[in-house]
């Protein structure tokens, strides 16, 4: 019922007015409240950790990793909110799409229940799902990183509201267009074929973020084009100074920039009427390409000018090349990829789409995020370009293990693992013939959960016994190298990080003993209860050791995002 607000004190009035002038006048407004998502909720009162899975993955000397997390991506990024924030180059996700589809990984799944297309709530649901995680994963990035967003029709406009309100209209780069099929499948009568998806692309700050060219097929052609500037300013009032004539000897086909005989044809830079104009480059410049020959003088065959002479300038096509905004990959690509590997799993986007992306958006030595893993495309496109071009890329993924008719006991466990396991280790695909490996390591984890309690130092205690998986990932170093009661060190190559978990102080010796007689980069994480931190003069007598105190800085990322 309408409000009546003549019965509205003046005060109130007031303060409704402040209200309302401080909404926002532009952009997108669903329903956050009528149906909350409880993963997000439950967080207040179970703070989210790692653990290792049981199932074995990739682990070999002198190989880069690469690392799987089981379970709700919402868990994950907030768990990656400590330990990345700020560090990821490129973030590639595909989300499901909101299609209501009750069946495939399009169709989208909240508070464990799908959501139909019939559902009067659908699009303030999947606003609240990604824009949580949009909004902790835009924090993940590097100032110069980017965010590709892969979508479809149903919620495409709702998601260019929200990423503009994210990540800020200004970042907006554009939208890809890929065509990933030249024809429809069951097509209603008179209806349209979709052919096409979209892939957003935001910077995190588009003023230092640059997208990579890629490499220009035609490197190398030769194309002659004309030396008059056209278009735009073009009179020679605008640059009078290259204004100049050029010198043709026609019997000799000799063209100079002086005179050499009386008979030379002079050739200036005139439009189809006769309008003079001015030359791409200055004399200077012009007598240098002239050398290397870089001009050819063509007779003009028609029009006023007819029998007068132009300067051609030669052009070769550079090895790179900015991209265009047209992607055209079918998609049955990623369906045979997946089938290849003897796995089974709908809408698996082409390698090929996702190496596009990779080459345009991230160097060899790039952090790559994908936290709708699905089958694990991302992954396996990682090590496949790592494996082509010597990159040193790395990859953080995550899925939940959903599960469906074709992956019964979840898509985590029957196809994202046994998939980048056989990309990395090589495998026998469907013609029984030996593919190789691809190389990397794959670590593998799962989220588990810290319960929250009144008792500030008692979460601490929690915490601390459980955080060894993510300061793993922090510091990307997962073998462990050597444990004692109290304490663990991890090693990755020659840096080293000790774990130092108890209150007490009795076994911080034998650490200090053993990370002493480590040669190499050494950190060393040690647990206090002092919000503060640690007293630095405590370790005065640890050789080279990094000090940082736990657990007071998950805690306060936790406070930040759960509100606790
Ligand atoms: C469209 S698929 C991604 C496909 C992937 N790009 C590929 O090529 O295989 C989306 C995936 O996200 C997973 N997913 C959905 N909600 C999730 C959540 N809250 N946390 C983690 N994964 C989720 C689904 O299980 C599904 O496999």
């Amino acid at each position: 019922m309408a409000k009546d607000y003549s019965e509205l004190t003046q005060e109130e009035l007031i303060d409704l007015i402040y209200r309302l002038e401080k909404k926002r006048k532009y952009g997108l407004v669903w329903d956050e409240e009528q149906a909350p998502e409880e993963v997000v909720q439950n967080c207040s009162k179970f703070l989210p950790v790692l653990k290792p899975l049981e199932v074995k993955g990739i682990v070999k000397k002198g190989l880069e990793d690469h690392v799987l997390i089981q379970g709700d991506n919402f868990h994950a990024l907030s768990v990656l909110s400590y330990t990345h924030k700020n560090q990821i180059d490129l973030i590639y996700i595909d989300p499901p799409y909101n299609t209501g589809n009750q069946e495939d990984e399009e169709g989208f799944v909240y508070n464990d229940k799908r959501v139909d297309s019939d559902d009067t709530y659908r699009h303030s649901k999947w606003l609240n799902f990604m824009s949580r995680r949009l909004e902790l994963s835009r924090d993940l990035l590097k100032d110069s990183g980017f965010c590709f967003i892969s979508i479809d029709e149903h919620e495409f406009a709702q998601l260019r509201l929200v990423c503009d309100q994210i990540f800020g209209e200004e970042n907006f780069v554009n939208f890809l267009t890929w065509k990933k099929r030249s024809t429809g499948g069951q097509v209603k009568d008179g209806s349209i074929i979709t052919q096409t998806e979209f892939i957003f692309i935001y910077a995190k700050n588009k003023k230092i973020g640059k997208l990579n060219k890629i490499d220009n097929p035609n490197v190398g052609t030769e194309k002659w084009r004309d030396f008059r500037k056209s278009g735009g300013q073009w009179q020679r009032r605008h640059r009078p100074k290259q204004y100049y004539p050029f010198f043709y000897d026609s019997k000799n086909d000799v063209l100079l920039l002086g005179r050499l005989k009386k008979t030379d044809v002079e050739i200036f830079p005139l439009d189809s009427k006769g309008e003079e104009g001015f030359w791409e480059n200055g004399v200077d410049t012009a007598t240098k390409r002239l050398k290397s020959g870089e001009f050819k003088v063509e007779l003009i065959k028609s029009g006023l000018l007819k029998g007068t002479y132009k300067i051609k300038q030669l052009e070769v096509a550079s090895d790179v090349q900015n991209v265009g905004n047209f992607v055209d990959i079918p998609s049955v690509q990623g369906a045979n990829e997946i089938r290849e590997l003897g796995l089974a799993f709908n809408n698996a986007k082409p390698l090929n789409l996702i190496e596009f992306i990779l080459k345009i958006a991230s160097n060899k030595e790039s952090l790559i995020l994908d936290y709708f893993a699905g089958s694990g495309t991302t992954g396996h496109a990682v090590i496949r370009l790592n494996s082509i071009d010597g990159g040193n890329r790395q990859t953080i993924l995550c899925t939940n293990n959903e599960a469906n008719v074709m992956a019964p006991k979840g898509i985590s466990t029957d196809v994202t693992i046994p998939r980048l396991i056989k990309a990395s280790n090589g495998y026998k695909n469907d013609k029984n013939e030996s593919i190789p490996g691809l190389g990397g390591n794959l670590r593998i984890f799962e989220t588990d959960f810290v319960k929250n309690s009144k008792n500030k130092d008692q979460i601490k205690f929690d915490i601390a016994e459980k955080c060894a998986e993510v300061l793993c990932l922090k510091e990307f170093t997962f073998d462990l190298y050597e444990e004692h009661e109290d304490w663990k060190i991890y090693r990755k190559d020659n840096k080293y990080v000790a774990i130092y978990f108890s209150l007490l102080p009795n076994n911080l010796e034998s650490l200090r003993l053993a990370m002493n007689a480590i040669i190499g980069s050494k950190i060393l994480y040690c647990f206090t209860l002092d919000p503060n931190g640690l007293d630095f003069y405590q370790f005065d007598n640890w050789n080279d050791i990094e000090l940082k105190d736990i657990p007071q800085k998950i805690l306060d990322t936790y406070k930040r995002i759960f509100n606790i």
